[in-house]
């Protein structure tokens, strides 16, 4: 009998099929992508990452600790830095009548419970590495970030998706999995619920700060029958991405957070993607865990950036940055607003963002735009590519996965294939959806 040499991970995971788009995008040169999730490449702060950079080398005494290892949960400058910024956001987005009297806790932005990662993703990785155990249980969105549910394939983790509205999950779909799980003896495997609360991917919905709440009530509700503590996992990485609308509180601001809440954030999309930097607010024990595991995969997440993104934060330059980049992605998500009242079909119905890199547009039921659909081929063979919507639903046994949407981003194509895109898109399907 032949066995595999490969590991139960290794024969898992297979290439993601964010690999496949980035491949299509980058090897086709007359395809216009709008599925990437790259950002905008004029904006990119190559002149301000070289001022930053040559004050960093100017001279050995601040080139050479740059140049050097660091230490695994990162930059004691860094990690000061960005727990200063976080706790401003939540400072600036909460109302004092959300949090009481005692406004935002000060305690839960102390740079002791903050890591620097290698990018977010990396903290999303190593926070399933530390909590579950093969079989166990992560609550998702539905849908949700398709990159996480390759995590969970991969690990070998089930995925239960709670349907989505408007402003953030169903609580009385959450209550009832979390009812029919306790009922089935499941619910010891459930360890965390999985969030992206700001202009989701892919949807573009915000969850509401009342929701939050209500998620953590319900999570908390349920832990003596899990028999430990199941956590929120909040994935912030659009949330400085706003262009329209006020920001909305972290989960961290609500009272009584501290133990249960991880907060995943990111430097990448709202300063350049290319300097992988994200951060993670996490409690213990999983803090600890969550450092130790980081020490065998990289023990620190590379120097020179995080020296670039501390002296980008103090200098004042990541806010210029972010600045800029809102009002460039407000005009891009115009320029795709336009473009799909024009040129698509009115039974194809879409949400408009208020932030991030996403529309998701919806075809009428059985319109399928998945990689075999006839939609899928037809848009291919007109050089234009989605994202088509069924991969980014975890299998779930109570319901077929919808396979009627698409993501559209308006993060990396120019505003001329911004709009030559949505035309080819919506000549397509102005022939095919009945
Ligand atoms: C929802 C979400 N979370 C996390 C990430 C990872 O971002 P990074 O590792 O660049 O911080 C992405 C990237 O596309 C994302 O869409």
């Amino acid at each position: 009998m032949k066995t595999s040499v490969l590991s139960s991970i290794g024969q898992r995971t297979t290439e993601p099929p964010i690999s496949w788009l980035m491949h299509a995008a980058l090897s086709r040169p007359n395809l216009i992508s709008l599925a990437a999730g790259f950002t905008d490449n004029p904006s990119l702060p190559v002149a301000g990452t070289r001022a930053l950079l040559n004050r960093i080398l100017r001279s050995p005494g601040t080139g050479q600790p740059a140049l050097q290892y660091g230490s695994t949960a990162g930059e004691p400058a860094l990690r000061q830095l960005t727990a200063q910024h976080l706790r401003k956001l939540d400072v600036v987005a909460t109302p004092s009548s959300q949090t009481g009297r005692r406004g935002v806790a000060a305690t839960i932005y102390s740079p002791e419970r903050l890591i620097i990662t290698s990018g977010s993703q990396q903290l999303l990785y190593i926070t399933a590495e530390a909590l579950c155990n093969e079989g166990d249980i992560v609550l998702v969105e539905d849908p949700t970030y398709f990159v996480y549910l390759g995590i969970l394939l991969s690990r070998g983790l089930r995925a239960r998706s709670i349907r989505l509205e408007r402003d953030g999950l169903e609580l009385a779909h959450l209550e009832k999995v979390l009812q029919t799980l306790k009922r089935s003896g499941d619910l010891r495997r459930v360890k965390m619920l999985y969030l992206v609360s700001y202009f989701q991917n892919p949807t573009g919905a915000t969850t509401s700060f009342g929701k939050k709440r209500g998620i953590l009530q319900l999570l908390k509700q349920f832990e003596r029958a899990a028999g430990h503590p199941i956590y929120l996992l909040e994935d912030a990485a659009y949330r400085e991405l706003r262009f329209s609308g006020e920001d909305v509180p972290s989960a961290l601001a609500i009272p009584g957070a501290a133990e249960r809440v991880i907060y995943a954030g990111t430097f990448t999309k709202p300063f350049a993607t290319g300097a992988r930097v994200g951060y993670g607010v996490l409690p213990e024990p999983l803090f600890a865990a969550v450092k130790h595991i980081k020490g065998n995969h990289d023990f620190g997440t590379a120097n020179l950036l995080q020296q670039l993104f501390a002296r980008a934060l103090a200098s004042g330059a990541y806010r210029k940055q972010v600045r800029r980049l809102r009002q460039r992605y407000a005009h891009k998500a115009r320029v795709m607003r336009l473009a799909l009242e024009k040129h698509f079909p009115a039974a194809v119905e879409w949400g408009e963002p208020a932030g991030g890199l996403y529309f998701w547009a919806r075809l009428p039921k059985g319109m399928s735009t998945g990689v075999k659909s006839e939609i899928f081929r037809a848009a291919l063979k007109h050089d234009v590519l989605y994202v088509p919507g069924e991969i980014c639903y975890a299998d779930d046994p109570t319901r077929s996965k919808p396979n009627h949407e698409m993501r559209l981003s308006f993060g990396n194509a120019s505003e001329a294939d911004i709009r030559e895109g949505i035309k080819r898109l919506g000549a397509v399907l102005n022939q095919l959806v009945k």
